[in-house]
């Protein structure tokens, strides 16, 4: 029923490319104006439900993806095009969803998520910033639907940047809306769910999928095409939904090795590139992307990080430059372990090649001195050893 729903219901959107935003007033007054969020700039409220004064209050930013996917068939699972259905449409595929909150929609982009980029990751984080932890907001968590090939990184930025207790969740599908079993509608339902229910607080950002509740400062997409795919191997999930309720395995915890960054005052995020570690890596791309204006490196290493002979004597020169080359580890699973003397690049610890970058993008725009960037990244895991 839930297909034929849909089906029905994008084959109408779809039918009107420049559909106009739904804006519902079923009561006096949308939770959009309730909850003042009517003023605030850039957050193109394109859909609103009415208000109930008893429910709690969640703020969708929808980006597109897969969640907002569509295809001609409902046997692709493949060659679909992602970021095509838009919140409005997205709320009202899962009228459920107003049983649990008040929900306001924000159309932030409609993009597959290998097009997420700096200017748009850094313009949620400062909005979110504004809607859940200003004074006096009313609002008591933000989801964000969002395509899961770069999922882990704006969750990661999004776990960096936005830190007031209120939970953001982040959620996708693996299977387009018009798909057989799209798993999109009962995720979007969990992650409303969760973002509403007081147990998700304090517990940073996390990402919501397959029945999963994950720690974004952990979660890696682990499989290319499956539903069973956002994993924290070595950290486990934080919990699942039960009958579409969250269940915690643990009070609420932050993730060790989390470092934090205020956004208010950054304009834009510098250039950091990653390389990717194998066998004869040599100096030619670590070149070619300081001559292209990359402000840091990352270099997605072999192993625990480990870099090769032809390479070293460039990274060693970058560093006694101050220029930061960060050595992450491309297996994504275990640690770059902090050495001694803290003297060549600099150890990724647990973090993987992408969040490492976006650490990196974060402590370059607020002006860390290349120690200061050691320590965001080596500390807390250099004292647990040395
Ligand atoms: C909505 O507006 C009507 C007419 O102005 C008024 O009678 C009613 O009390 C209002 N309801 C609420 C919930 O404010
Ligand atoms: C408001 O929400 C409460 C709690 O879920 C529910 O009992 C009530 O019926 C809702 N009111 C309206 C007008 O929908
Ligand atoms: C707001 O969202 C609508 C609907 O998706 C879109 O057409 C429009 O371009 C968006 N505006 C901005 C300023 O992002
Ligand atoms: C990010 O994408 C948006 C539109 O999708 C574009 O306007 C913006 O310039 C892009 N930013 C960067 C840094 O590429
Ligand atoms: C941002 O800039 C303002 C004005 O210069 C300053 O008062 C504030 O401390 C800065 N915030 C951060 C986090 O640097």
């Amino acid at each position: 029923m839930r297909v034929s729903t849909l089906a029905t219901l994008f084959s109408t959107l779809l039918g009107a490319a420049t559909a106009l935003p739904v804006i519902e007033k079923r009561e006096n007054t949308t939770s959009s104006e309730a909850l003042g969020l009517s003023s605030i700039s850039g957050l193109n409220v394109t859909y609103s439900s009415p208000t109930n004064a008893s429910l709690p209050n969640v703020v969708i930013f929808a980006t597109g993806g897969t969640i907002a996917g569509s295809s001609a068939s409902n046997t692709d699972t493949t060659g679909y095009q992602a970021g095509v259905v838009g919140v409005a449409a997205l709320v009202q595929a899962v009228p459920e969803l107003l049983g649990i909150a008040n929900v306001v929609g924000s159309q932030i982009s409609n993009i597959g998520s290998q097009d997420m980029n700096a200017t748009i990751v850094l313009r949620m984080a400062k909005l979110a910033n504004e809607i859940l932890c200003s004074e006096g907001s009313e609002v008591d968590g933000l989801v964000i639907t969002h395509g899961t090939d770069t999922m882990e990184e704006t969750a990661y930025f999004m776990d960096a940047t936005v830190n007031c207790q209120k939970p953001v969740i982040l959620v996708g599908a693996m299977r387009p809306s018009t798909a057989i079993s799209a798993d999109g509608p009962a995720n979007l339902l969990q992650a409303v769910t969760l973002a509403a229910d007081p147990a998700a607080r304090d517990r940073g950002a996390m990402v919501v999928l397959n029945d999963r509740i994950a720690a974004a400062a952990y979660v890696v997409k682990s499989n290319a095409n499956t539903l069973e795919t956002f994993r924290a191997v070595e950290q486990g999930y934080l919990g699942m939904f039960l009958s579409s309720k969250p269940v915690f395995y643990y009070p609420p915890v932050q993730p060790t090795f989390k470092r934090t960054f205020d956004v208010s005052n950054i304009t834009e995020l510098p250039l950091v590139d990653v390389l990717y570690g194998h066998q004869d890596f040599d100096y030619l791309l670590i070149r070619a992307a300081v001559a292209d204006g990359a402000k840091g490196i990352v270099i997605a290493g072999t192993g625990a990080g480990s870099q090769t002979t032809p390479s070293m004597p460039d990274i060693d020169a970058l560093i006694a430059k101050g220029f930061p080359v960060v050595a992450s580890s491309k297996v994504n699973v275990g640690a770059v372990v902090p050495d001694n003397d803290k003297s060549s690049f600099i150890r990724a610890g647990f973090q993987n090649p992408v969040k490492s970058r976006m650490q990196l993008q974060l402590a370059l725009a607020s002006g860390y001195t290349l120690d200061e960037i050691r320590t965001s990244f080596e500390g807390i895991l250099y004292d647990y050893l040395y």
